[in-house]
Formats: C-alpha cells, structure tokens, sequence
C-alpha cells in the first residue's frame, strides 16, 4: 500500500516554452518541440523508480498555454518504445494533424503538427492515439494540459496565476518493486492508487480565498464525482464555471460534480471561510455493480488551507454572465443518426457492430461540411460506462433517458465534446460539423474499449464548388 496519504505536495506541470516565434501577415505562430522518452519517476519514497514514458521528460506533459489565434507547430519526436499518434484533443484540428490512430509515428520518427487555436479559449488535453495501445500509452505518461486563453476573458476577474490549478486525476496500480503494473483486460482497467498530476493523493497548501481549479480525467476507466469536503465531513458548494468547450454563459453552484474520462470542468472553490483547516477532494462515483472497487479510492486529494492572502486580486464573486458568445447550434429534431455502443462478441467492443479494424465499413457518418446534426448515443448493456468522443465539434447535449438521471446542469451549461453513457442511457447530441472537411473519429474514451476497437470515423464532407 501507499503510506503517504496528503503528505506529498502536488507537482505542478512546468509550462512549454516555445523554441521560437515567427510573425507571417499578422499572424504569430510559435514552434515547440516535444520528445516523447522514458523517465523514471520515485513514487514510492522506499521502493524502486516507476518507468515511464513521457513528452520532454515529464508526467504530466508540459503545460501549454497559448493564446486564443496564436498559431502553433509542435515537433513531435518519438524516441519511445512503441509507436505513437499525437492527438490535441478538444481542438478543431485539421483531419491530417488530428492524430488519426493509425497515422503513426514509428520509434526515431518525428512530425509536426499545426493547430490553429482560434477556438473559444478552453481546457484542452494532449494525449497518445495510437492504433491498439492509446491506453497503456496514455497510462505510462503520455499526456498534458494545453490551455487555450483568451485576454478578453481577463475583465471577468477569475482567479489567475498561482490560483488557477489544472488537476490532472488519473489511477494506477503498483508492483511491489515500486514499478507500475501494465493495464491488462478488455473492459475496464481501474487502480487502486488515485493520484493528480501522477503523485498519489497529493496536498496543495492554498491561501484562505478563491481559485480556480480545471479538472482533467486522463484516468482510462474511472469516472469520478469530485467533492470537496470541509473538517466535520460535509460537502462545500463550488461554482462550475466551465467545460470542455470553455466558459459557460454563466456559473452553475453545485457541490459534486461527475467527470468522466477525456472530460474537463473548471470550478471556482472559495477557501475563505476554512483557514488553518483541512478540505479533503473526495470521489463518490459508484461504478457499474459488477466491478470491484478498492479501498481508499474514494479520496483524490487535501487542500491545506493557511491563514494569510498574499494576493488579494481577482478574489471577487465570479460574475453571473461569464460568456455570452456560446455558438449553440440551431435545434433540430430529426435524429441524424443512432449509434449503439455494444460488446461484440468475446474480446472487442463496437459502434453499431462496426469496429476501427472494419477499414471498410468504420465510416458510420457523413455530415456536409457545415451542417448541423443530431445524433442518439445508446449504451446497450456491459459491464462499463462509455463516455463518448467526438473529434472536432462541440456538443450541445440535449437529452439523457433510459437512466436514472437527466443531462446534469453543469453538461446543459456550456458546449462539450464528451458525453457519459452510463448502462441503459440513450444521449442526444447536437453539433455544427466542421469547420473543416475530412475524416475523423470518434470513440469511446475508456481507452481500454477504444483500443478494443470501439472506434468509428466520420467524414465531414467537402461541398462541390
Ligand atoms: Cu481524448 Cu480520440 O481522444
Ligand atoms: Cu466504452
């Protein structure tokens, strides 16, 4: 077992730095370059290294923060052990950037990505995609943060700087020899150790006032419902003030909130009223009956909360209209498509009984290059949850039936591009294809059923001239 519970400080991801700038007609585009490497990383403090592989010598990646219509180029070297496919996930790539899973970088390949960034200012994630092995890839490191910001979002005062915190919660399984355990199965691979930004349930020292926290679940099967309790164990309300697809039009009070994998929230949390105490990241997320849970997973992270503000700006109350600029789709009811997300037989899980290795018949859509469609998600039965992905839009979620639960405030609020299908719930989603044409793909985000092939494309198709 891991004995250091709350007694490791929580790393924070260094940010990326550009290795240069160029200025092209007004527009600014910043060069990175990032190799993916084995590390080592000391997690139990008596036991051997864990050995990993990460992007620049990090786990979490580098933190990229970019500015909204800052044009960037990544260098994406592989010196891993296997092959790779980079994917920005929650930008509005081109399809030829969009880490397509069999688009491969082999071991001493490298390639450069170009990502627009002109989408609202939001908390993306960069992860793994390649073909098969996206799960132990992403498990042994291969993921970070990229945040789009945009200035103009600066008037509303959120908390900024050392007070905006990305979280990034994953969960993992240990050897006795302090290495990690390889994911193994074809349903669900779940840890018994919670850790956030890859040390196990770690403290943050914070100052009696408000932050901001971004919520990332890079885990490859586990849902949580995040709560943050106070000393006698009670749950604080917070505010959600944004999702994946960036600032809702205005914040959503609540005091649990369910993330699921490739999900983003951000919340504003108020530490005033709890100098000098302790408030403890619980995660109340009851899984499907069949899996077996562990012990203390149930436990994320502690706050420790001191007694002195040493900056007192950007402390006010988060304004009640944070982003009137949503881009709603128009509605519409006709169902576009209806895909089942089902086992298929033995050892893989499909799309409509379509998997990713059917390179024949994996393009289930073709919505014309800026049309609006809607589509129903069904969870047909299995021992799992799958929160589904669709590369490029964003989704308004406009139904949840079939369950015990309707779609949640916090998912009504903003646009998203991940949508949770607990057994039974049929999901409609409406979204804008485009802006660009080409194929892309969506899946299942319990990355172990993503590389058991639940995994489709669709084809935003060009217009004839
Ligand atoms: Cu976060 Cu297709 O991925
Ligand atoms: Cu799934």
């Amino acid at each position: 077992a891991y004995n250091y519970m709350f007694e490791k400080p929580l790393p924070i991801p260094a940010i990326a730095q550009p290795s240069f700038e160029t200025r092209v007609n007004g527009r600014t585009i910043q060069y990175f370059e990032s190799t993916i490497e084995p590390l080592t990383l000391q997690i139990y403090p008596d036991l051997g290294p864990a050995h990993l592989v990460g992007y620049n010598g990090t786990v979490p990646g580098p933190t990229y923060v970019i500015k909204r219509g800052t044009e960037t180029v990544i260098r994406y070297l592989n010196n891993g052990n296997v092959s790779s496919a980079v994917h920005l996930h929650g930008s509005y790539t081109h399809a030829v950037w969009d880490g397509w899973a069999d688009d491969d970088l082999k071991v001493g390949e490298y390639k450069d990505y170009y990502y627009p960034n002109s989408e609202s200012a939001r908390p993306m994630w960069y992860h793994d995609h390649a073909e098969g092995h996206t799960a132990s890839d992403a498990y042994y490191g291969q993921a970070g943060v990229y945040i789009i910001y945009d200035p103009a979002e600066d008037a509303l005062g959120l908390p900024k700087g050392k007070y905006d915190v990305p979280l990034a919660l994953t969960d993992k399984v240990y050897q006795a020899n302090g290495d990690l355990k390889a994911p193994q199965g074809i349903n669900n691979f779940f840890g018994d150790v919670i850790q956030v930004n890859e040390q196990p349930w770690p403290y943050l020292a914070v100052e009696p006032r408000k932050y901001r926290l971004r919520f990332f679940d890079m885990s490859l099967s586990r849902p949580f419902s995040l709560y943050f309790a106070d000393p006698t164990g009670s749950k604080i309300d917070f505010e959600v003030i944004a999702s994946d697809s960036g600032l809702f039009g205005g914040p959503v009070k609540t005091n649990d909130i369910t993330i699921a994998m490739g999900e983003r929230y951000e919340v504003v949390i108020d530490f005033a009223r709890f100098a000098d105490k302790n408030i403890t990241l619980g995660n109340d997320f009851n899984l499907p009956q069949q899996i077996q849970e562990f012990n203390n997973t149930d436990k994320v992270m502690r706050f420790v909360v001191g007694n002195s503000v040493s900056d007192n700006s950007n402390n006010g109350d988060v304004p009640t209209t944070l982003n009137s600029n949503i881009q709603w789709p128009p509605k519409r009811t006709t169902v576009d498509h209806r895909f089942n997300f089902q086992l298929g037989g033995e050892s893989t899980w499909t799309i409509n009984g379509v998997d990713f290795n059917d390179v024949n018949n994996r393009v289930l859509a073709r919505p014309p290059q800026g049309t609006v469609e809607l589509w129903e998600l069904h969870h047909s039965g299995g021992p799992a949850v799958h929160p589904v992905h669709v590369h490029l839009v964003n989704l308004q979620i406009v139904s949840r039936k079939g369950g015990s639960r309707g779609v949640l405030p916090y998912e009504a609020a903003g646009l998203k591009d991940v949508v949770l299908l607990e057994p039974g719930e049929t999901v409609q989603v409406l979204a804008y294809y485009g802006p660009w044409n080409g194929v892309y793909m969506f899946h299942c985000h319990n990355l172990v059923h993503e590389d058991n092939t639940m995994m489709v494309a669709f084809n935003v198709t060009a217009l004839s001239a």
